[in-house]
C-alpha cells in the first residue's frame, strides 16, 4: 500500500528533497488531538492553526481535529455542520445518546479543517467513575482540586470512547491514526491502548512538564539533566500525577515525538523515552508577490505603533520618533523561562550606553504577557484622548485656513499669513497644548495591575529605575494582556503589531520551540532567540550565519547568565547602531528565510512520524524501512554573499557597506543582492520536493 510514490514540487528551490512515500489516505482516517484546538492558550495552538492547511490538502475529507467544546469559542471560529462520514456521526451519536455533548463543524481558518469537539461539562458527572477506570487500568490517581488534571481525564475518557465505537463501526478498514498532543491530550491516547483499540498513535510532546517547572524554579537545568530524581521533583511540585500521565502517555504511543532536538534530549531524561521523530513547527508561510510588500506592510504598521507612541508619551514627546526603534518581547507569562529576567537587565544596561555615547536613537519597549489585571488605566487611556484631540484641532485650524487660502486665491491674492488665523484659533490650539501637560511620566504599564506590587516585570522595572523619565533612552511599556484589533487602546493585531516593530527580543531559558521568534522571521522582522530555545538551535543548524540574516543567538548555555546579558546588551546596541538602509537590506534578508519554517517543509515531519506508528500499529499492511533517514540533515543556508567574511562568531555582522551612508537612501538594487545571494545557495540535495497531497 506504500508504493505510490509523491510527485514532486519546488517550494524554494535550495531546501532538500523528500522522497518519502505517499500514504494511501483514501484508507485511512487521522485524528488530531488537543487542549487548543479552536482554544487559543500559546504556541500548541499555533502549531495546530498553521499546519490545518497542509494537512487538509493531504487529507481532504479524512482529517478531524479533537478538542474540549467552549461554547464562546465555538460561536465565534466554527461553523456547525453534519459530519461527512457516517462511522464518525454514529460514533459521536453513541456519546450523545449517553447523556454526553459532543459538536462537529468546520474551524474557520485557513483550510477549514472538520473538528469534533467534546463538553467537557456536560460528561463531568462521570469523573469519578473514570478516575476509577485510570486507576485500574495503569494505577495514576489525580487528586479533586486539579481541575485541569480532571478536565483532561474527561477529555480523554470521552475520546476513547469515541475512537472504540469508531473502529467497532469501520472494522478493519479505514484504519485510524490517533495524533495526541501534549499531557492535556495524553489520557485519551492512554486508554485507548489500555483497551487494545485498533489504532496508530503518535504522541508530540511540546515541553516536559518537569522541565517547565524546573527551569522556572532557578534550577541548573542543562547540567544537571542526567541527576534529578525525578519522581521527587514532581512529587514536590505537587504535579507527581500529571507526570505520570505525561509519562504514560509517551510510552503507550507507537511514535514519540517532539519539536526540538534539545527538547528531545530532555525528554530522554525527564520522560525516560528518546523521541522517534523530532517534528519542528512550521508556520503558514504566505508569500507575497511583490518582493517588499512585506517592508511596505513594516512601514504602514510602524505608522500605526508610532500613533499609538504619540499618544502614550504625550507631553513628554521629546524624542524623534524617527529615530525610535520598537523592540518587543511576547508571550505566555513566564517571567524567567521567558527570558524577561535577563532583558530587564539588558535594558538598563543597554540605557546606560546610549545614554553615555549620546547616541540620538530612542528604543521602546513593548512587553506583551497576559497577567491579572483590572482593565486599562485612566493614564494610558487618557494618552490616547489627547492625541486624538490634538489631531482634531490640528485639523479643524487646518481646514479653516485652507479655506481662506483658497477664498484668498481665487481673488488673485496671496493672504497675509500673519492674519489668516484668527484670536479665536490661536486659543483653541494654546488649550490643546495645555491639556497635554502632565505631572507624572508616561505609565510604564497600561492596564491597572491587580499584584502590582509583586509583579515580577514591575518589581524589576522599579530595580532598575526605567520609568519613561525625559533622560531615558530607553522606554518601557508593559501591556499584559495579548494583542487585539478590537482594543480600544493599541488596536492591532499581533501579527500588525509584529510587522511594525523593529526587533523581537525572545532571550528564553525554557523554550522547547518558540513561535513568537519564528513568526518575526516569515514577516522579515529581526529578532533575538538563544541557544536554549528549539528555535534558536535549528536556525544554528540550518543558516550558517545567523546574525547575518537577522537572528541573534543568545548563548545561555555555555555563558553565565552576566555574560549572556553582556551578549544580549551588545546585540541590541550594535542593532540601533544601524542605518535605516542597513535595516532594510538585513530585513530582506530575514524574510528569505521563511521557506525553512514554512509547513510546506516542515510538514515532512509529521508524514514521517505518522508512517512510523502505521508500519509499528499494523505491520502487515504498512512496511516502511526503519533504518529510512530523514534527507533534511546537513543542510545549512550560506552566509548573505553581500557580508564580507568576518572573524568574530560572537558578534553580530550587520550588512557593512563601505559607501557613505545616507540614511534615506532606499535605492540600492535588493532584488540584485537577493539574486546572488541565491545563486550562493547550492542545494546539497536534489532541488524542490513538497508533496503536493490530495487536493480537497
Ligand atoms: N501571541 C498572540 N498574541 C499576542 C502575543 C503572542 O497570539 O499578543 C502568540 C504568538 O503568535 C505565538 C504564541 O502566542 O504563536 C506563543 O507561542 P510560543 O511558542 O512562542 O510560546 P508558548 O506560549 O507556547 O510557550
Ligand atoms: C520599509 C519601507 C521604507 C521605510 C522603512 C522604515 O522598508 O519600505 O519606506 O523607510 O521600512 O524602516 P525602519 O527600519 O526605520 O523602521
Ligand atoms: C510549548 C513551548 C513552546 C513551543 C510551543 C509549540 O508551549 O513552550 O516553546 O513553541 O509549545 O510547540
Amino acid at each position: 500500500p506504500l508504493s505510490r510514490s509523491l510527485s514532486m514540487t519546488s517550494l524554494s528551490g535550495v531546501l532538500p528533497a523528500w522522497e518519502e512515500d505517499e500514504l494511501p489516505v483514501e484508507d485511512l482516517l487521522l485524528f488530531e488531538v488537543a487542549w487548543e484546538v479552536t482554544n487559543k492558550v500559546g504556541g500548541i495552538y499555533t502549531v495546530i492553526q498553521t499546519k490545518a492547511k497542509i494537512t487538509v490538502d493531504e487529507w481532504g475529507e479524512n482529517y478531524y481535529m479533537m478538542g474540549p467544546y467552549f461554547e464562546q469559542n465555538f460561536k465565534t471560529q466554527v461553523e456547525g455542520c453534519e459530519p461527512p462520514n457516517p462511522a464518525i456521526r454514529k460514533a459521536m451519536d453513541a456519546l450523545i445518546h449517553n447523556g454526553c455533548q459532543v459538536h462537529f463543524g468546520r474551524w474557520l481558518i485557513e483550510g477549514s479543517p472538520y473538528v469534533i469537539l467534546f463538553d467537557i461539562g456536560s460528561a463531568a458527572w462521570n469523573l469519578d467513575r473514570w478516575k476509577g477506570d485510570l486507576w485500574q487500568t495503569c494505577s495514576i490517581g489525580l487528586p479533586y482540586h486539579d481541575r485541569e488534571a480532571n478536565d483532561s481525564l474527561i477529555l480523554g475518557s470521552l475520546i476513547a470512547w469515541f475512537f472504540k465505537e469508531l473502529t467497532d463501526n469501520l472494522g478493519d478498514k479505514p484504519n485510524v491514526i490517533g495524533h495526541f498532543h501534549e499531557w492535556q491530550a495524553g489520557a485519551g491516547l492512554i486508554l485507548s491502548r489500555s483497551r487494545k483499540i485498533p489504532m496508530a498513535t503518535v504522541f508530540t510532546t511540546h515541553a516536559t512538564l518537569l522541565g517547565r517547572y524546573l527551569c522556572a524554579g532557578n534550577a541548573d537545568f542543562y547540567n544537571n539533566l542526567d541527576k534529578f530524581n525525578i519522581d521527587k521533583e514532581a512529587g514536590e511540585r505537587q504535579i507527581y500525577h500529571r507526570y505520570c500521565l505525561e509519562r504514560a502517555a509517551v510510552h503507550c504511543a507507537h511514535v514519540f515525538t517532539t519539536v526540538s532536538q534539545i527538547t528531545a534530549v530532555e525528554a530522554n531524561h525527564m520522560l525516560h523515552r528518546k523521541p522517534d521523530v523530532v517534528t519542528p513547527n512550521g508556520l503558514n508561510v504566505k508569500k507575497f508577490s511583490a518582493m517588499h510588500e512585506f517592508q511596505n506592510l513594516h512601514s504602514t504598521s510602524k505608522i500605526r505603533i508610532q500613533e499609538f507612541v504619540r499618544g502614550h508619551f504625550y507631553g513628554h514627546l521629546d524624542f524623534n520618533l524617527e529615530k525610535t526603534l520598537f523592540f518587543f518581547i511576547a508571550g505566555r507569562y513566564e517571567f524567567s523561562n521567558k527570558g524577561a529576567d535577563i532583558f530587564l537587565e539588558s535594558l538598563s544596561r543597554l540605557n546606560y550606553l546610549l545614554r553615555v555615547h549620546r547616541n540620538d536613537v530612542t528604543v521602546v519597549v513593548f512587553f506583551i504577557m497576559p497577567a491579572k489585571t483590572n482593565n486599562f488605566n485612566v493614564e494610558s487611556l487618557k494618552g490616547q484622548a489627547v492625541r486624538k484631540q490634538l489631531w482634531d484641532t490640528a485639523h479643524t485650524v487646518k481646514e479653516k485656513f485652507g479655506k481662506k487660502l483658497y477664498d484668498a486665491l481665487l481673488t488673485g491674492t496671496i493672504p497675509d499669513m500673519n492674519s489668516i488665523l484668527d484670536r479665536d484659533d490661536f486659543t483653541i490650539m494654546k488649550r490643546a497644548i495645555y491639556a497635554t501637560q502632565r505631572h507624572s511620566l508616561p505609565p510604564v504599564t497600561t492596564h491597572n495591575m491587580l499584584d502590582d506590587s509583586t509583579d515580577p516585570i514591575l518589581s524589576n522595572v522599579r530595580r532598575i529605575g526605567l520609568f519613561n523619565s525625559r533622560n531615558d533612552r530607553v522606554k518601557i511599556i508593559f501591556h499584559p494582556e495579548f494583542l487585539s484589533s478590537t482594543s480600544p487602546l493599541l488596536p492591532m493585531d499581533y501579527e500588525d503589531f509584529v510587522r511594525g516593530c523593529n526587533l523581537g527580543v525572545f532571550p528564553s531559558y525554557y523554550e522547547p520551540w518558540g513561535y513568537t521568534p519564528g513568526e518575526c522571521t516569515v514577516m522579515g522582522i529581526p529578532s533575538v532567540t538563544t541557544n536554549l530555545s528549539g528555535f534558536g538551535c535549528f536556525m544554528e543548524e540550518h543558516v550558517s550565519d545567523p546574525a547575518a540574516y537577522g537572528i541573534y543567538i543568545v548563548d545561555r548555555r555555555f555563558r553565565s547568565p552576566e555574560e549572556s546579558c553582556n551578549q544580549l546588551t551588545q546585540f541590541m546596541f550594535s542593532f540601533c547602531q544601524q542605518s535605516r538602509r542597513q535595516r532594510i537590506i538585513q530585513r530582506n534578508r530575514t524574510e528569505r528565510l521563511s521557506d525553512l519554517l514554512d509547513w510546506r517543509y516542515l510538514g515532512r515531519f509529521y508524514i514521517h512520524a505518522r508512517h512510523l506508528a502505521l508500519s509499528r500499529a499494523f505491520p502487515e499492511k504498512f512496511k516502511m524501512d526503519p533504518m529510512a533517514p530523514l534527507k533534511t540533515e546537513g543542510f545549512r543556508y550560506p552566509r548573505p554573499y553581500s557580508v564580507p567574511p568576518s572573524p568574530s562568531a560572537s558578534l553580530h555582522s550587520t550588512p557593512h557597506h563601505s559607501d557613505v551612508e545616507d540614511d534615506d537612501d532606499e535605492s540600492y538594487d535588493e532584488d540584485e543582492e537577493a539574486e546572488r545571494d541565491r545563486l550562493n545557495i547550492k542545494a546539497p540535495f536534489a532541488l524542490g520536493a513538497m508533496p503536493e497531497g490530495k487536493k480537497k
